[in-house]
């Protein structure tokens, strides 16, 4: 008898989905469409040559190390590369607090397994990023959500909700993603209090924190934790959870991302990673460490912050130009993502499908709500077309968004002659 496999799935897989956005990237793939919908780094700027060298350099003098099985933890050359960048902004890292993942997205899995009970309320942002939504779902989370402005998440409403007992708050402070925005310094400090007072730890996702194009760096929600708690040297201890990753300044196809957090939170990490691929490739890692040493990726972040911000620069100048009154973005001073903001009553999926018809393609705002608001929203990403293909693609967009405006207005007046 032929199994029936529906009904040998667990419980926890009916919440499963697939990511709204990958189903709508998929539109997106014939080749002559503009697209600023995946997050995807401009391939360009990827050192391949110096992968190249190490790839070689590695295999010809640690070939039989880097094909070998190695601790969970991850490779610690690396780890203390990590232990000194983080010291390097005033944070009191010990390598033991650091743990190699494959990409932050299985941080954010690894999490979930080591926290996340059925039912558990979780205090996220509104929009947030999609991939923790999708990874959390099967350990079924619930969410709270906490409502932004220019100046990020308004930690007023932090605290109203702190009082209902969430496990714990994830915050992309930098150039979030999807929105593009930052949370101020005075929230920052704020967050952190709230944490320490309320005892409810934070989950800091940081992929984007390095890849700022104007004004001054802020500190990170761990360094202002760690100053708070006054650690004197011993490894970090606090309340907050890091995630980052080599994906955005390396490169993604590597699959190496890292977390920093307490050594007790650490252990058990590990121990959910040994369940779920034992450790990330010795050789990514080996590699990702000859290419990054020696300032090889300090130099290499300057290229990109470089390339990227023309980039941010030309889509705000088009938007400027081609896009009607009536929406509205956000102006991100770093990252990879800006936010539209879309009349009331017009829905982004509805856009969406006009604009395909035009060759350009974006991602619709709502999936990024976890309560299913957010409909006339949707995120642009502007790292991976060029400047001359970002300023085509914004103006069939404005194109678009006239035509349906104007469409939409005329709807409304045939109905006003009806009545
Ligand atoms: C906020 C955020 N977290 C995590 C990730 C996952 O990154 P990776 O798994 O490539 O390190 C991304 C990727 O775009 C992201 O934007």
């Amino acid at each position: 008898m032929l199994t029936r496999w529906s009904e040998r799935f667990a419980q926890r897989t009916h919440g499963m989905r697939s990511s709204a956005v990958r189903e709508l990237l998929k539109l997106t793939e014939q080749p002559d469409i503009i697209s600023f919908g995946g997050g995807l780094p401009a391939p360009e700027v990827f050192p391949v040559e110096k992968f190249r060298e190490s790839c070689d350099k590695i295999l010809r003098e640690e070939g039989k190390k880097a094909l070998q099985y190695s601790t969970t933890e991850g490779y610690r050359p690396l780890r203390e590369m990590i232990a000194r960048h983080a010291v390097r902004f005033g944070i009191n890292i010990h390598p033991d607090n650091v743990l190699l993942t494959s990409g932050s997205q299985q941080a954010l899995d690894l999490i979930g397994t080591v926290f996340i009970n059925p039912g558990d309320h979780l205090l996220v942002e509104r929009p947030t990023y999609l991939g923790a939504l999708q990874a959390w779902r099967s350990y079924q989370a619930e969410y709270a959500c906490v409502s932004m402005d220019d100046d990020g998440m308004l930690t007023d409403e932090v605290e109203s909700q702190l009082r209902t007992g969430p496990k714990f708050i994830y915050a992309l402070p930098n150039f979030q993603n999807p929105s593009g925005v930052t949370l101020s310094i005075a929230r920052r400090r704020r967050l952190i209090a709230l944490a320490d007072h309320y005892g409810v730890p934070i989950l800091e996702d940081d992929p984007y924190g390095q890849l700022r194009y104007e004004g001054e760096h802020l500190p990170s929600l761990v360094m202002l934790d760690d100053e708070r708690a006054g650690a004197n040297g011993a490894p970090y201890a606090g309340n907050v959870i890091y995630l980052s990753t080599f994906s955005k300044t390396l490169a993604p196809g590597i699959r190496l991302g890292w977390i920093i957090a307490p050594v007790e939170v650490i252990q058990r990490l590990v121990q959910a990673k040994q369940g779920a691929d034992l450790h990330s490739s010795t050789f990514a890692q080996m590699v990702a460490y000859d290419v990054a040493k020696g300032g090889f990726l300090d130099q290499h972040v300057k290229v990109i912050r470089q390339i990227y911000s023309e980039r941010r620069d030309a889509m705000l100048r088009a938007l400027d130009t081609c896009f009607p009154d009536g929406v509205t973005w956000t102006r991100p001073k770093g990252g990879l993502f800006l936010w539209l903001r879309f009349p009331e009553d017009m829905d982004g999926a509805d856009v969406l499908k006009a604009a395909v018809a035009q060759k350009v393609a974006f991602v619709p705002g709502q999936p990024f709500f976890p309560d299913g608001s957010g409909a006339n929203t949707a995120r642009l990403n502007f790292s991976y077309c060029t400047p001359d293909i970002i300023e085509e693609g914004i103006r069939r967009l404005g194109v678009v968004l006239k035509s349906l405006m104007k469409g939409a207005r005329v709807a409304v007046g045939a109905r006003e002659v009806h009545v």
